[in-house]
This record gives structure tokens, C-alpha cells and sequence, in this order.
């Protein structure tokens, strides 16, 4: 939406390695979603449950990429991808100021990693806590870190925070608190550097092609019990756009859901 809307030049970053290091292996094309690509990487042998998880996951990821790469393109932007976990504030500070010396400018950021590893505050184990918790706010640590070091800082800033961190949600203590957190941080930045900061707190999207996200099969089944609606995606995109243009300029946390709740 960004290259459509401004044709711009959009770097993206991620965990997931574009290639995927092992020289001439051949990705099973003609699996086109995870049932058939578990059962294509089966098929090969050799590989455990876990392994044959992983590399399907690995490949639905390196494949999104490539779709979320050539939609940029096809919208009239440039799009370039790099490989590097969010919380390592050195990569971090390293990517922007490489992004910043190459194109003489950084425009806007939108920090939308995250993850979730749902499960009751009784059963969590710190290091699942910490990894959600630390994907957002380590991450939005990072990031502010590396912009304030910046000749110059964007003319916005969009933190991708969720309605669990307003509302709450059952089994998702850290990402409650994570959000809510990468709020406050966002608030005490803008406060502190004057630029243009807003987090928003997204109610449920709907999946849509290559783009699974967060709400998978059960997940949206339990949404639709509890008559929650998801987010369109044309209009979820539509409406950070008009709050970047129309939204007033000190507000630094918005609702966005589909249903109103
Ligand atoms: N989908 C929803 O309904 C929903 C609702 C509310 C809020 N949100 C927020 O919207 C954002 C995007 O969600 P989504 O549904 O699009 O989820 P998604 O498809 O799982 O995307 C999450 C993205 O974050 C990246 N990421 C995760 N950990 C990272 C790390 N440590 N360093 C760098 N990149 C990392 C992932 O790439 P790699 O795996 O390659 O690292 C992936 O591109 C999240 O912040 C989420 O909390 C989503």
C-alpha cells in the first residue's frame, strides 16, 4: 500500500533467509500450502516431525517474501529485503545507517515484528515470555536506537501493537505486555524527539494469499464463535494510511478493529 500510495523504496527486514544455504536444493513447487509441502518433505525421507515442520515453515516464509517483494514492484516501488533478527541492536543500527547512507534518507518506519506463543500465564516458560515479549520491545529499542543516530529522523514511525494489549486476551499475558510496552516507548519517543509516532493496536486480520499472518484456521474459527470480525486487509491497510494522513499528529495510540471491540 506504502508503494502504491508514494512509489517509494521499501526496505524489509526479517529473520527468515532469503536463501536458503544449501546450494542446489530443489524447493517442492508444486506444494502450494503446508499439508502438501509436510507430505512433499515426507516423501523425501530422512527428515523427523520437527525437521519436516521447520522446512515447511521455512519455505512458506522464504515464499512470502518473494510475493511480498514482487507486490511491492508490481504497485510502482523498489523493494529490497534483509535477513537479521530485530532484537540485535547491532544488525539493527548497521541496516538503518547502511539504508540511510544508501538513499540519503528514511522517510518512514513501521516496526511490525512479532510473535505469539500462546499459552495460560501458569503454564508460560520465561524463554517463550521473553521472545515475545523481546521481539517487540527489544526490537523497538533497536530501531529507536539506531534513528536517533540518524542526521535526520523519519517523518513518521508506526509501531504494530494489538488489541490484547488494550483489551487483554486470554493466554497472551506477554503479548499483552509487550504491546502495551512498545506503546509507552513509542509515546516517550515522540514525546522526547517530536517525530511522528503512533502505535496501533490492531484488532484481528484476515488472512489473504501468500500473507497467512497471526490469525490462522482456529484461531479465526474462534474469533468468528466469539463474533469478533477480521480486519480486511484492503481496509486494514487503507486505514493506517488515512491515519498517517489525517490522524492528528500527537496521538500516539489508535484502535483499529473490525467490529469495534
Ligand atoms: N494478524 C493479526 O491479526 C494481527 C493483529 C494484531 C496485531 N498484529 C501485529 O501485526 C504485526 C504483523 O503480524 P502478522 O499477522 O503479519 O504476523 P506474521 O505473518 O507472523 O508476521 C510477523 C513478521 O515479523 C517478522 N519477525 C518476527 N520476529 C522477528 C524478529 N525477531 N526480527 C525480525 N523480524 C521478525 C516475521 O518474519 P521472520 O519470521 O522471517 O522473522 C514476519 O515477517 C505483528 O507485530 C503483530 O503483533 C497482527
Amino acid at each position: 500500500a506504502l508503494a502504491a500510495a508514494a512509489r517509494c523504496r521499501v526496505e524489509l527486514i526479517g529473520r527468515t533467509p532469503l536463501d536458503d544455504g544449501t546450494g542446489g536444493y530443489h524447493e517442492p513447487a508444486h506444494a502450494t500450502d503446508l499439508p502438501a509441502l509436510r507430505a512433499a518433505l515426507a516423501a523425501r525421507g530422512g527428515l523427523s516431525i520437527a525437521e519436516i515442520e521447520r522446512e515447511a515453515g521455512r519455505v512458506l516464509a522464504r515464499r512470502e517474501i518473494a510475493a511480498t517483494l514482487a507486490e511491492v514492484h508490481d504497485a510502482g516501488g523498489r523493494a529490497g529485503y534483509r535477513a537479521l533478527d530485530v532484537r540485535d541492536a547491532e544488525a539493527v543500527q548497521q541496516a538503518v545507517k547502511e539504508t540511510y547512507a544508501t538513499y540519503g534518507r528514511i522517510d518512514g518506519v513501521v516496526h511490525a515484528a512479532g510473535v505469539i506463543e500462546d499459552r495460560l500465564l501458569a503454564e508460560k516458560d520465561p524463554v517463550s515470555f521473553e521472545r515475545v515479549y523481546g521481539t517487540k520491545v527489544d526490537g523497538a529499542r533497536a530501531l529507536l536506537s539506531a534513528l536517533r543516530r540518524l542526521p535526520q529522523l523519519p517523518a513518521f514511525t508506526v509501531m504494530f501493537g494489538s488489541v490484547a494489549a488494550v483489551y487483554g486476551n486470554r493466554g497472551q499475558a506477554d503479548y499483552a505486555a509487550a504491546n502495551d510496552a512498545l506503546a509507552r516507548l513509542g509515546r516517550l519517543w515522540r514525546s522526547d524527539t517530536g517525530s511522528r509516532t503512533v502505535t496501533v493496536h490492531w484488532g484481528p486480520w484476515a488472512p489473504v494469499g501468500a500473507h497467512g499472518g497471526m490469525v490462522g484456521p482456529e484461531l479465526g474459527r474462534e474469533y468468528a464463535r466469539r463474533g469478533i470480525e477480521l480486519i480486511d486487509p484492503e481496509e486494514g491497510v487503507l486505514a493506517l494510511l488515512r491515519e498517517l494522513a489525517w490522524g492528528e499528529p500527537e496521538t500516539d495510540e489508535v484502535v483499529l478493529t473490525a467490529s469495534g471491540r
